[in-house]
Parts: C-alpha cells; sequence; structure tokens
C-alpha cells in the first residue's frame, strides 16, 4: 500500500519506511547500482538499489521507461554533492528493499519530460502527454480555479444547475452541432452553444441566482483560443442591475486571483465603453498593459491630396488612425516591410509612416515616402496630436473602419511584444455600452452584437425600431490582457421588447414563434427583471497557467479541424446505425476538401 507521494519523500522521512507508486521516468545503470527516478502526479523521487538486494536488483534489471511500480524502502540523505537541486525531492532518495512491476508498458512514443514533441503526437497519445509535468499543473490547477470558483458562488447563495445538452438551437452566432433523432424520424437536436435561453428560463422558474460550470458546442472556425467544444461558467440572478452584476463578477475574479496565484488585481477594473474601446485600440478587447494606442486623425485627412488617406477619410464607413510607437523610429526598411506584410494579413493595402528624427527642424526633421502628399500644417498637426517625439515613428491605418481597427489591433499587439511595451502582469477591464445592433451588409440586416435576447438601454421599443444602430446594449465583457474571458447583459423580460428585437433581426412572426415560442410565452408568464454573464473557463485557465492555447488547458481537445485525434472522432458509423435514424449521406464530391 502507498505511504506517500513521490514527490513528497523529503528530509522529514530519512531514516522512515515508504512506499511509493509511481512511473519509471528514467533507468540509470552506475557500476553495478540502479537509479530510478520514479514519477508520479507531484513529482520525482530517486529509488537506488543495490546488487546486494538480489530479488530486487534482478526485478529493476528489466525495467523499462513508464513500466508502473510499487517501491518500498528507506528514506536516506543523498551523499554529500549528489544532491538535485532542481527537484523537490533531490536531497534525498530511497534505498529499495521491496519492489513490484504492477504493469510492463511499451516503449512510449515519446517520453513525458521531452521536449518538441508535435502536437499532432502528443494528441494522438494524449494519455502519454497527460504524464508530462506541465499537463498535470495545467489540469490540477483548472479543478482548483473550478473548485474556487464553485466556493465563491455557493458562499452566495447561488445554485448548481444542469441544463440539457440535448435541445434546440440558441443562436450565439456559430453554427450548430446537431443531433438525428431516431424516435422522431427526421428530427434533429442541436447540441447547445450555451444555456442561455434555460438559464433565463430558471430565473422566470424563480432560482433567483443560478450558475453551472457548463459544455457548450460552437461549429466555427477554430484558433488558440476557441474551441468546438468547450466550457462556461455561466451564471444568472434576478433582481440585480448591470452594476451589481458587474462589481459582484468582480468580486469574484479578485478572489480567483487570490486564491489560486495569490494575485491582487487592481480593483476595481476600469470600465471602457465599447466606441471609446474602438477609437483608442481598434479592439473591444484591448491588451492594456500594452501602452500603445490609435490616434484619430480622420478630421486632418479629408482635404489632403493623398487619396489613400482622404478616401477612407471622407467615407463614413472609413477611418484614418495613426499609432505612434516610441523608439520605433530605428525600424528598418526591411523590418518595416514585415509589419506591412503582416498588417496586409489583416486587409490593409499598405502601412503609411513617418520617422521623427529631429521634430525642432520642422518636417525637414521627418522621414517619410508620404509627406510629399501632406500639406505641412497637417503633418505638424499630427506630430503634436500623437505627441511624437525624436526616435518615434508614426504607422498609420487608412480604410474601411473594419480593416483599419483590425490591423492596427493586431499591429499593436505585436508591436507590444517585439518592442517589449507589456508593464504590468494583469490588466483585467470591462467594456460596457456596446451598441445592441450591426449591420451586416452582407446580409442587409442588423445581427446582434452579443445574442437576440440583450436588453436595450431603452425600455420603448417604439425608440428601438426607429433607430436601430443609435442603441446601446445592457451588455457587458471582461477582458484581461487583450484576452475576452466572459460576456453578459441583462436580459430582455418584456415580451414586447423580444418581438420587437425579432423583428429588427429578420426572424418572422412566424419562425420566432415557432424556435422561441416557449420563452415568448414564458416572458409572459411573470418574468423577473434578470441578468447575467459567462466566462470561457478554458481560457480563465488559460491565462491563470500561462500556456498560449486552450489546447494545453484541456484533458482532451480537438484539433484545429475539430477532430479527436486519439479517439478519431467524427467517424463513420454503421449503415444500420443510419437507417435506424433515416439518414442516407452523400458521397463527398472528389474535388471536396478533406
Ligand atoms: P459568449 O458567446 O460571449 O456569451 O460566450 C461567453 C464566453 O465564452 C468563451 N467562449 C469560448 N471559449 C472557447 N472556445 C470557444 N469557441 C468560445 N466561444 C466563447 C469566451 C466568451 O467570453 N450566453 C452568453 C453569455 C451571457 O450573455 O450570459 C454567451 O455565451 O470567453
Ligand atoms: P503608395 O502611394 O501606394 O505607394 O503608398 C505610399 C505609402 O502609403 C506606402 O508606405 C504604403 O505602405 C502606404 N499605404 C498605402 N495604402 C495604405 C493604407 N490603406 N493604409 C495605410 N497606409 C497605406
Amino acid at each position: 500500500m502507498r505511504t506517500h507521494y513521490c514527490g513528497d519523500v523529503d528530509e522529514s522521512l530519512v531514516a522512515e519506511t515508504v512506499t511509493v507508486c509511481g512511473w519509471v521516468n528514467r533507468r540509470r545503470d552506475h557500476g553495478g547500482v540502479i537509479f530510478i527516478d520514479l514519477r508520479d502526479r507531484s513529482g520525482l523521487v530517486q529509488v537506488v538499489v543495490d546488487p546486494g538486494r538480489e530479488r530486487v536488483f534482478k526485478a529493476a534489471e528489466r525495467l523499462r521507461n513508464e513500466f508502473v511500480l510499487s517501491v518500498s524502502g528507506t528514506v536516506r540523505m543523498r551523499p554529500e554533492g549528489t544532491e538535485n537541486e532542481d527537484l523537490k525531492t533531490g536531497v534525498v532518495e530511497i534505498v529499495g528493499v521491496g519492489l513490484e512491476i504492477l504493469n510492463e508498458a511499451e516503449t512510449p512514443p515519446f517520453q513525458p519530460d521531452d521536449e518538441d514533441v508535435g502536437d499532432e503526437v502528443r494528441l494522438r497519445h494524449r494519455y502519454v502527454d497527460l504524464r508530462r509535468s506541465e499537463m498535470q499543473r495545467n489540469i490540477s490547477m483548472r479543478a482548483r480555479i473550478t473548485g474556487a470558483l464553485r466556493e465563491f458562488l455557493d458562499a452566495r447563495g447561488f445554485l448548481d444547475i444542469e441544463t440539457p445538452n440535448l435541445t434546440r438551437a440558441t443562436p450565439e452566432g456559430a453554427r450548430d452541432y446537431l443531433v438525428p433523432s431516431r424516435t422522431h424520424t427526421g428530427n434533429f437536436f442541436a447540441l447547445p452553444q450555451s444555456p442561455q435561453l434555460f438559464k433565463q428560463l430558471l430565473m422566470i422558474g424563480g432560482f433567483d441566482r443560478y450558475y453551472q460550470i457548463a459544455r457548450c458546442f460552437r461549429d466555427e472556425d477554430l484558433r488558440a483560443e476557441r474551441q468546438p467544444e468547450f466550457t462556461q461558467l455561466d451564471i444568472e440572478t434576478s433582481f440585480m442591475d448591470e452594476d451589481r452584476i458587474i462589481s459582484l463578477m468582480e468580486e469574484m475574479m479578485c478572489f480567483l486571483f487570490k486564491k489560486t496565484l495569490n494575485v491582487d488585481l487592481p480593483a476595481p477594473f476600469p470600465r471602457l465603453s465599447y466606441s471609446e474601446a474602438m477609437d483608442r485600440f481598434g479592439s473591444d478587447r484591448p491588451d492594456l498593459r500594452n501602452p500603445l494606442e490609435l490616434t484619430e486623425v480622420s478630421d486632418l485627412m479629408r482635404k489632403v491630396e493623398f487619396k489613400v488617406f482622404s478616401g477612407p477619410a471622407c467615407d463614413d464607413a472609413g477611418r484614418v488612425a495613426a499609432m505612434r510607437v516610441p523608439g520605433g523610429g530605428r525600424l528598418t526598411r526591411k523590418e518595416i516591410d514585415g509589419y506591412t506584410e503582416y498588417v496586409g494579413k489583416f486587409g490593409a493595402k499598405g502601412l503609411a509612416y513617418v520617422k521623427c528624427v529631429d521634430i525642432a527642424k520642422g518636417v525637414d526633421g521627418l522621414q517619410s515616402p508620404i509627406l510629399k502628399f501632406l500639406p505641412d500644417e497637417v503633418t505638424m498637426t499630427l506630430i503634436d496630436r500623437t505627441r511624437a517625439c525624436d526616435g518615434d515613428v508614426i504607422f498609420f491605418g487608412a480604410d474601411k473602419c473594419r480593416v483599419v481597427n483590425e490591423s492596427l489591433d493586431a499591429l499593436r499587439n505585436l508591436l507590444g511584444v517585439d518592442f517589449k511595451l507589456l508593464r504590468a502582469k494583469w490588466r483585467p477591464l470591462w467594456v460596457v455600452d456596446f451598441p445592441m445592433f450591426e449591420w451586416n451588409s452582407q446580409l442587409k440586416r442588423w445581427t446582434s452584437l452579443h445574442h437576440p435576447f440583450t436588453s436595450p438601454r431603452t425600455t420603448d421599443p417604439e425608440v428601438l425600431r426607429q433607430d436601430p444602430g443609435a442603441c446601446l446594449a445592457r451588455a457587458y465583457d471582461l477582458v484581461v490582457n487583450g484576452v475576452e474571458l466572459g460576456g453578459g447583459s441583462i436580459r430582455i423580460h418584456n415580451h414586447e421588447m423580444q418581438r420587437a428585437v425579432f423583428d429588427l433581426l429578420g426572424v418572422g412572426r412566424q419562425e420566432a414563434q415557432d424556435k422561441f415560442g416557449f420563452l415568448l410565452r414564458a416572458l409572459k408568464s411573470g418574468c423577473p427583471p434578470h441578468g447575467g454573464i459567462a466566462f470561457g473557463l478554458d481560457r480563465i485557465v488559460m491565462l491563470i497557467t500561462g500556456c498560449p492555447s486552450l489546447r494545453d488547458v484541456i484533458a482532451f481537445p480537438k484539433t484545429q479541424t475539430a477532430n479527436c485525434l486519439l479517439t478519431e472522432a467524427p467517424a463513420v458509423v454503421d449503415g444500420a446505425q443510419l437507417e435506424e435514424l433515416g439518414i442516407r449521406t452523400v458521397e463527398p464530391a472528389a474535388d471536396a476538401p478533406p
């Protein structure tokens, strides 16, 4: 029977007999003596087997990496000079007196302490990958994080309530994962994109404070911070306004960071309106550790000869913005070309710049290919407005707002890293005052910025109908270090208002009735004012552990193309199963992408 975890064997146990269990991390033979590094989730301990102990020694000789053992022995101090400072247990060792091989192992595809193992191999053999100390640390941290969040919410009267996974579509802006029904042939369940409607129904059902660590499913383009199947900490409350929800959630985040990292987050978190965030950072999830900011210069560029600038400056949907980079004057032509290519990925057609060499000399002290197109007063106003100093460079984006914002946001993030500008470790903020709707020029209709259940500021459906583009939403997002950790809103609790929003979104009366009839009826049954929020749990864990990808904090994640390399899901199913479901599949065309 195990008496201790490997990583817990220390000086206090010297001369005692212990039994540890774990995996052979390495076996080393040293002139007759065998050393075994035995590993479990707590760490490593060194076991020494002396040839004098014949039976144990014989067993030790058979050992290979990743064999599973139980070892008993006496703890002793390591001989002077052989201590290992990198190891928690590095000053002691166990002198093996008993050794049982509990299971053998084939040669693993990689060693848990190998570096540079490809992602694909790691995911295919995830059970070996999970033995790596980093994965052990991440997954344990994840459990501590969910524990802390539960502790906070339980103490404040939130009830953990489950909601269905086999349900109808909940519109959160992605494609649904569908599940065919056998009992209702030709019909499909949708896996929830979030528990949004159910948590609202729970408020109508009188539970007052709900939370759930809920699995969500979204068939969307994947990135490092997106998985098709992910986890939300989902929260809803009745009779609280946005200020109270925001401050309670802020308290929860501070509690979490204190408990897991012993970090005091800088509370209260600043609040930035959506429009200010877009103006100053080109993004609604700015990384405030980065001091770079955009400066609006559209007004200066309307009449200039340089069409690249005057075009967007005169276009209502266009923007010309400048970004000053302190010390950027030393960038070479080649480096600037590199950044130009980078912003090109975000649609920018170029990256105009002005280098400030000696501002005291006026335009003669500046270097730029575009100066000849700009009147001197405009150039000097620009220098003034961006507060440029000698040695700086000013970059420009001129295009449709979306292109300027996306490209300068990306450039700002990249320069923040390249110029080592990131200050402070943690910079949370709330983004508030989102517009209710966004005009989608492709679909030729309004779409929700959050979701269709978010309440507008106005309580009058008529005001909303008259100028949907001008209406603000009672929504809020939590952003930490440039990562959108969570988003929520006060919900519509009035039946008329919900109808008005559906109308504006182009959801016809019949469609609204078919898809959301249950909600519309429930809103008429005595619905309390309510609101809530959902946090991306995986993203919280990613941020706290400092990992670059969600894959590092999910035990069994999916790949970029939304499959599981370990189980090889999704997979073809049996013809009989399909028949039972009334489904026939179509052979993909020969030239279809895989
Ligand atoms: P939203 O769609 O903003 O809101 O999602 C909330 C949070 O979930 C995380 N998230 C994701 N994490 C990993 N992979 C994904 N594909 C993914 N998509 C979203 C983000 C995000 O901030 N029902 C509303 C919440 C509410 O209004 O209460 C909702 O789902 O961190
Ligand atoms: P051009 O006249 O196209 O050679 O462009 C002159 C300068 O303006 C170059 O430095 C380009 O990189 C830059 N430029 C061109 N288009 C844009 C744009 N849409 N936004 C910002 N800079 C641009």
